[in-house]
């Protein structure tokens, strides 16, 4: 049976690491929370550091946030760390200290995930549920010769169930860590060392010849940039604002009227285009105010402000409206534009001042 040659292997290879070898949920709770997005490697002293200064979970809970961040600098991700602490304190106090002993509670606690859930309940209470990260998506899909995208909804699924399939019924946390230590030391993402492999001979990638092209991950769509120069046009005390059409990521909200182009362009270019548009007239003052990056899953945005005061009240494309800025409130706007809006409160713009 192939998940036995799997046992045996990892009986016989596993590295010796300080988070096996207890069934203690919050030891390996804390492993698991370190180890997201950390290699062993790198993520062994943090460990080490935070058991010997948290060895339980009332002690983490009782820790001023400050010091659990400054025990984790230099692991990145602060809000893992933040969501660590805040579960230590909902365990104490909610839980008499005690963590959920099931996936789907578990599941429920802040900062943990389907990986980190299915470890800690197959690991601490030897619950029969599969771990699925990437080393584990790596040896399934080679094993069964698997092309669906692993980064996909529909490959998620395909490898939920062939997991759960593969599991051994019988030891789910010793079996979890074997396909995970498999993934990390044998079947490796560039050179595996496939003739090392307990499962070899029945691994459907090896015979296919098709080690090196599995598993099969979609590339992510490109990051795109935008050059985006936004106008406060003020006129009587109010400004211009409209709903954005559909077709973009901020449809249906208002937003502060904008040119965009390519690159950033200076103020006199600015000038002259906003005159084009009779956005102003010659006699009109366009001022720099701020600048502010704002980073997307898919677009980077590097905005600038200007405030423009004009006299005579400029038709802007017929979908503005004029308001108060204290009104702006009121109005669902996108994330970049309260960004600005946070800045405008502390910075003074004479006539336009916005309440706190
Ligand atoms: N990476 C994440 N969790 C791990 C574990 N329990 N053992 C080894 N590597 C890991």
């Amino acid at each position: 049976m192939l998940q036995k040659e799997l046992l045996n292997w990892y009986g016989l290879n596993q590295r010796e690491l300080p988070w096996r070898n207890t069934r203690d949920p919050y030891i390996i709770w804390l492993s698991e929370v370190i180890l997201q997005q950390t290699r062993v490697q790198q993520g062994l002293p943090y460990f080490q550091k935070f058991l010997q200064k948290y060895p339980d979970v009332f002690s983490m809970a009782s820790a001023k946030e400050d010091q659990i961040l400054k025990l984790w600098q230099g692991l990145g991700y602060y809000s893992r760390a933040r969501n660590m602490h805040q579960t230590a304190k909902l365990v104490v106090e909610n839980l008499n200290g005690q963590f959920p002993n099931s996936y789907k509670e578990l599941l429920k606690l802040k900062g943990i995930g389907p990986y980190t859930a299915a470890a800690i309940a197959s690991f601490a209470f030897n619950e029969t549920v599969a771990v699925l990260d990437g080393n584990v998506f790596r040896v399934l899909s080679r094993l069964y010769a698997k092309d669906d995208p692993i980064n996909s909804s529909i490959g998620k699924k395909v490898f939920e169930e062939l997991a759960f399939q593969f599991l051994n019924k019988s030891n789910p946390a010793t079996h979890n860590q074997a396909m995970m230590e498999l993934g990390a030391l044998i079947c490796t993402p560039l050179k595996p060392l496939c003739s090392n492999c307990p499962l070899q001979n029945s691994c459907h990638a090896n015979k296919l010849g098709l080690v090196q092209t599995l598993p099969v991950k979609l590339k992510k769509a490109k990051v795109r940039t935008r050059f985006l120069h936004y106008f406060i046009i003020e006129n009587k005390g109010k400004i211009a604002i409209y709903q954005r059409p559909n077709g973009d990521i901020w449809h249906n909200l208002f937003d502060l009227p904008a040119i965009e182009d390519v690159s950033h362009k200076d103020l006199q270019t600015l000038k002259n285009k906003l005159l084009e548009l009779n956005w102003i007239q010659p006699s009109d003052e366009v001022e720099f105010l701020h600048q502010i990056k704002h980073i997307l899953t898919h677009q980077h945005l590097e905005a600038l402000y200007f405030l423009v005061r004009t006299k005579n009240k400029p038709f802007i494309n017929g979908k503005e409206i004029w308001i108060e800025p204290n009104a702006l409130k009121l109005k669902a706007i996108p994330r970049l534009f309260d960004k600005f809006l946070d800045w405008w409160k502390s910075n003074d713009l004479g006539n336009l001042t916005l309440k706190k």
